[in-house]
């Protein structure tokens, strides 16, 4: 598992990320190589331990044979246990997404229908992870919101086409790349549960990789996180003897996060401006400057380091991401 070489460490920014098939709006796709970085500095050679792992771009990247994966949606843990059961395959997403894109192209109101009887097929109980793939790839703007009775409540993209073939073969690709990577059982587990139940099974050799909801953002019924939420995560952190790795957020164009201050100063913190367009012009541009908070030294890469009780021992550079 990657060096140690804090002089001399390689930078991951060019490296090939794997895409996942599922789709949404916090996924740290652009901060992986960033997050890999440190994950090479760290250099533990146990388990992979993710208690938030969302669509699990960073899992899939991070280079473990072994890993405990956790989040308290039960449609993602489904779908990657059936991937790894090889109850679903490329050949049959590829078969199901040409059968109910044909669907989809025929449909009246330009496909919305289609969509909507997907959408209640779901959200009755039948929770086909084949399904959740087609809503989270023909949902608006690839967004994941579940209503408050843990329904699907993304609206349709309005693209009839959306499943060209084109795009299927995208989709199958990422099912196989994710397959590949995926080990099976009991090398990999996957888990429904809280973090609270998933940080203390880890040992001095392992790394957590944390990416909770952020506090005073966006909730939705599996997205609730409150102080006392992420008091529970700090004191879990605190006291393990695994290395971890947290992504939060450290301040926007308004305002600080005050997790920051409150918990996490008395750990390392390495941030990095990431820009979020919302449409084409300069004026619609926002910045958040994304940390990563860790329980190591964070060797070369400490450039930005806000740890306050410690003069940084870099010249501080910023990096920009272009997101
Ligand atoms: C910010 S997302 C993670 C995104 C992920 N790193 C990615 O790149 O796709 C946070 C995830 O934590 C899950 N979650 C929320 N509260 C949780 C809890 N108490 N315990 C475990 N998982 C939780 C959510 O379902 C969501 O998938």
């Amino acid at each position: 598992m990657g060096q140690n070489n804090n002089k001399n460490i390689k930078t991951n920014k060019l490296m090939k990320v794997i895409i996942p098939p599922i789709k949404s709006q916090g996924i740290k796709t652009k901060l992986v190589p960033w997050i890999k970085d440190l994950v090479e500095i760290a250099n533990q050679t146990g388990t992979w331990i993710e208690p938030f792992l969302g669509t699990g771009v960073v899992a899939f990247n991070a280079g473990y044979k072994k890993a405990i994966l956790n989040d308290t949606n039960p449609h993602i843990i489904n779908f990657y246990k059936n991937v790894q059961s090889k109850s679903i395959t490329a050949a049959l997403m590829k078969q199901y997404l040409e059968k109910e894109g044909q669907i989809l192209s025929e449909a009246e109101n330009n496909g919305y229908e289609h969509y909507l009887k997907i959408r209640s097929r779901f959200n009755s109980g039948e929770f086909s992870p084949y399904d959740f793939i087609f809503l989270s790839r023909a949902g608006f703007n690839g967004m994941m919101r579940f209503g408050s009775k843990g329904n699907w409540n993304i609206p349709f993209c309005k693209k009839p086409e959306r499943f060209a073939p084109a795009y299927i073969t995208k989709i199958i690709n990422q099912v196989t790349h994710v397959s590949q990577v995926i080990q099976s059982e009991p090398d990999w587990t996957f888990h429904n549960t809280s973090f609270a139940n998933i940080i203390p099974l880890a040992t001095e050799n392992d790394i957590i990789y944390c990416d909770p909801p952020y506090y005073g953002r966006h909730v939705d019924y599996y997205n609730g996180w409150t102080e006392q939420d992420e008091e529970l995560l700090f004191q879990l952190l605190s006291e393990t003897k695994a290395k971890f790795i947290l992504s939060t957020w450290h301040h926007n164009d308004w305002r600080e996060n005050e997790m920051i201050k409150k918990y996490w100063n008395k750990f390392n913190i390495i941030t990095q401006d990431h820009f979020y367009h919302n449409g084409g012009n300069i004026e619609n541009r926002r910045t958040v400057v994304e940390a990563l908070v860790c329980n190591f030294d964070t060797g070369t890469i400490s450039q930005h380091n806000h740890r306050k009780k410690e003069k940084p021992k870099t010249e501080q550079l910023t990096l920009d991401w272009m997101g």
